[in-house]
């Protein structure tokens, strides 16, 4: 949960942070807005007031912007990173050719 009472939690090192320790943070932001979508759109099924599901899914929206604006400062802090993402997104690729060729063999 964020820490309102001390303005410096997030820079309470007495340091900078190294170009790793940069890396490891922006993959954590990116896990929060994540986890921020997921409350969001968790309050938008749970309420039945119309406004503040418009104003939540709205704010999911943007958190979906910051994600995506975290994921390319990590592909340019750390470029190695893609590599994997791009295997990922390659394996994905295969398992949907696979389920279609599947699909079009069937009687
Ligand atoms: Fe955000």
């Amino acid at each position: 949960m964020p820490e309102f009472a001390n303005p410096f939690a997030g820079n309470s090192l007495g340091r900078k942070i190294s170009d790793d320790e940069l890396v490891r943070a922006i993959r954590y932001v990116i896990a929060a807005e994540f986890e921020a979508i997921q409350l969001y759109m968790q309050l938008v099924e749970a309420t039945d007031n119309q406004l503040a599901k418009e104003v939540l899914k709205d704010v999911a929206d943007e958190e979906r912007v910051h994600a995506g604006e975290f994921y390319r400062l990590l592909m340019e802090l750390d470029p190695d990173e893609q590599q994997f993402y791009n295997q990922g997104r390659q394996e994905v690729e295969e398992e949907i050719v696979n389920l279609q060729e599947t699909l079009i063999d069937r009687p």
